[in-house]
């Protein structure tokens, strides 16, 4: 963190893997309970965990797991953290659009679903993926659109995903070149086009992936955006948790901000 800024409103994380052994996330309930105390400490008090589920094994013995290992591990939270809010909700990985997915836990609530495309690729037909989705009375709400093979290239993808109502949930870690430089391109671009709904952290925390919400908040902050930062990292994942609509996120140009700051900065320096 950065240490210039701080967030006058707390933020709120509806997209990260702490539930342990269930996942690519948290392998045991000290690593989640560390994470929530590195959160709470960068002010992040509301957080919706989101383990992987496909769509094919909602019904499945193995959910029922996932469920059972996250109330061990909010009874620990709630003692130990009991700072930050947690609620469990999941990132469905959309592998059978015709599974029913009407039942309300699955929800990130407020009626918006936290939904993804296998294997990090763009399906044959996405929006009719994401158009299974909707027509179960869900707001589906696409985590990391920026990361998928080839986007850069289809960007028109995201213009028409948001404009059928599908809300853009952009990592983190994408801005700050964790996940390769086609993600990073594409999330400035969303940022420069005002195409993010919310930023989240998809957090890991192995694998190097372990960037916080905060560190996407102290980037753009840091550019000069300290209101966008708040409506990307707080105001607009309340809203989506509330099921209100987002706020419209001003377009910055992160990349030429952080320029001209640099640029102050050296020339203040210099005096
Ligand atoms: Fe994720």
């Amino acid at each position: 963190m950065s240490g210039d800024f701080v967030p006058s409103v707390p933020l709120v994380d509806l997209h990260c893997h702490l539930v342990p052994g269930v996942d690519d996330g948290a392998r045991s309930t000290e690593d989640a309970i560390r994470w929530l105390e590195a959160f709470r400490d960068a002010r992040i008090e509301r957080v919706v965990t989101t383990p992987h589920l496909s769509a094919s094994h909602i019904s499945s013995s193995w959910r029922d797991r996932i469920e059972r290992r996250f109330e061990d591990l909010k009874r620990e939270a709630d003692e130990r953290v009991p700072e930050v809010s947690l609620a469990l909700s999941f990132e469905i990985r959309i592998d059978e659009p015709e599974t029913d997915m009407s039942d309300e836990r699955l929800a990130l609530g407020g009626g918006a679903l936290l939904v993804e495309f296998p294997q990090l690729m763009l399906p044959a037909y996405p929006d009719l993926m994401l158009a299974s989705v909707s027509n179960q009375g869900w707001r589906p709400a696409l985590a990391h659109p920026e990361r998928y093979t080839g986007i850069g290239r289809s960007y028109d993808w995201i213009e028409r995903w948001r404009e059928s109502g599908v809300l853009m949930v952009v990592n983190v870690g994408s801005l700050l070149g964790e996940h390769g430089p086609e993600a990073e391109r594409v999330a400035y671009q969303m940022l420069a086009r005002g195409h993010a709904d919310c930023l989240a952290s998809d957090h890991h925390g192995r694998d190097g992936r372990s960037t916080m919400l905060r560190a996407g908040w102290d980037r753009i902050a840091a550019a000069g955006h300290e209101g966008v930062a708040d409506l990307l990292a707080s105001a607009n994942p309340e809203a989506i948790l509330a099921g209100e609509p987002c706020e419209p996120v001003p377009p910055v140009d992160l990349a030429s901000s952080l320029v001209r700051r640099l640029r102050r900065m050296v020339r203040g320096s210099e005096r």
